[in-house]
């Protein structure tokens, strides 16, 4: 009879030691600050307890109290050996960074004009896409911006289901669900896409996926750009999810200039990787290249002309193909926006010479040579190799561009191309 009571109590303790929060999803991203963010959507109203280099420490709550789901965080200096999570290990930034991924514009599309199958890997390929770059072991992948896609309620249920809407379960659908295995391997750097404007997924992308800790569900236009310094290099973290393409505002030009001046403040001449979802340079539709204007005038207008010598490139999906502009005078410009979302552009040629670009506010750039990669899929920066290579869903190499020590595209580069 003892014995049952002893077995019976012993039973309970273990139990009780394990009651966690239910983590339905869990990941790390770098924030402002060289800080390390991990975040956690709970099934629960208590957030998990971290264990950080074995010290015991509680995450806060990251979203209004009225919120049915709730999301916590706990920020860490970038430096930090060990995060566990209900006994999970939690992705950090190693002291060596070798490897970056860029995916971009990775959400199922469905909208009154497009209805993407996201139930078929195959024609909504994002899940192949982490899946293959889990396989590069990245330190760390950083997004170009568009997580969320499905707006409107999918005409054929078998084909993209039923989820939509501004809505937690679009959330998990677009982008949480995905990347659960990757989660667990690599740490995120996040940029918003205009997909989470004011006006579309902002309440998703503040209390998700946003740098900065988290004030209110109000919404910002403009989140303050920062640096994240990786040793051999820089990003400067830009929102360009406001802001239109074609037509601009004094506004939205002034918002953006007062952004970038924290760019050229810096003293510091290490080389920069711009990442900023819109281009300010791109290659449409093959019979639209005679408008010439494609980009986004509300960036260049604010700071088209002024980028400092150690901007090397700048990163930015938007349209979703994978594309590289060797423009003249200004960064060459790398578009990662074939993360998954029904493709744009395709019917390109491979590449493209001298293509002049004219807006309406008198100013005028050439991009050299455009080259164009077509289907779904990442790149790859090596640092120790310095070079960006383009791979498909499949892991295979489409083409890989040589960097300089300074992390600009080596122009010749292309004699290397398959
Ligand atoms: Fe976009």
């Amino acid at each position: 009879m003892i014995n049952i009571f002893i077995h019976l109590f012993l039973l309970l303790a273990i139990n009780f030691s394990f009651v966690y929060a239910e983590v339905l999803y869990i990941w790390s991203q770098v924030v402002p600050e060289g800080k390390l963010s991990i975040r956690a959507i709970i099934d629960d109203n208590v957030c998990p307890t971290a264990i950080v280099d074995g010290k015991e420490t509680i995450m806060l709550k990251r979203c209004d109290e009225d919120n049915i789901e709730k999301v916590c965080e706990l920020l860490v200096q970038k430096d930090v050996k060990e995060v566990r999570v209900n006994n999970v290990e939690i992705p950090i930034l190693p002291k060596k960074i070798n490897k970056i991924a860029f995916i971009g514009d990775t959400g199922c599309r469905i909208n009154t004009l497009h209805q993407q199958e996201c139930n078929s890997l195959e024609n909504w390929p994002l899940k192949k896409n982490l899946d293959s770059i889990a396989l590069h072991k990245p330190s760390l992948i950083i997004h170009v911006g568009d997580y969320h896609y499905r707006r409107t309620k999918c005409r054929d249920t078998q084909k993209c289901g039923s989820v939509h809407g501004y809505n937690a379960q679009t959330w998990h659908a677009d982008w949480f669900e995905p990347t659960k295995d990757i989660s667990q391997q690599s740490p995120f750097l996040f940029v918003r896409g205009n997909h989470e404007d004011c006006n579309r997924a902002h309440k998703g992308w503040f209390r998700y996926l946003d740098s900065y800790p988290f004030l209110s569900e109000k919404c910002e236009n403009f989140v303050p750009g920062w640096f994240l310094d990786i040793g051999l290099m820089k990003f400067f973290v830009f929102d360009s999810s406001s802001g239109e393409d074609i037509f601009i505002t004094k506004s939205d030009v002034d918002a953006f200039s007062k952004q970038f001046n924290k760019l050229t403040l810096s003293d510091s001449d290490k080389p920069v990787w711009f990442l900023t979802h819109r281009p300010l340079w791109r290659s449409p539709k093959k019979e639209f290249l005679t408008l010439k204007n494609h980009g986004n005038l509300s960036q260049i207008e604010a700071f088209g002309d002024d980028f400092p010598n150690n901007v090397a490139a700048i990163v930015s999906g938007h349209i979703h193909i994978a594309q590289i502009l060797l423009m003249d005078n200004v960064p060459d410009q790398i578009i990662v926006g074939n993360g998954g979302a029904l493709l744009h552009a395709q019917d390109q040629e491979n590449i493209y010479h001298n293509i002049e670009f004219s807006y309406s506010n008198g100013k005028n750039y050439l991009a050299r040579k455009i080259k164009n990669f077509f289907g779904f899929g990442f790149a790859i920066l090596d640092l120790n190799d310095h070079k960006l290579i383009f791979y498909n869903q499949d892991n295979d190499e489409i083409y890989s561009a040589e960097l300089t020590k300074d992390f600009k595209i080596l122009a010749e580069s292309d004699h290397h191309s398959r």
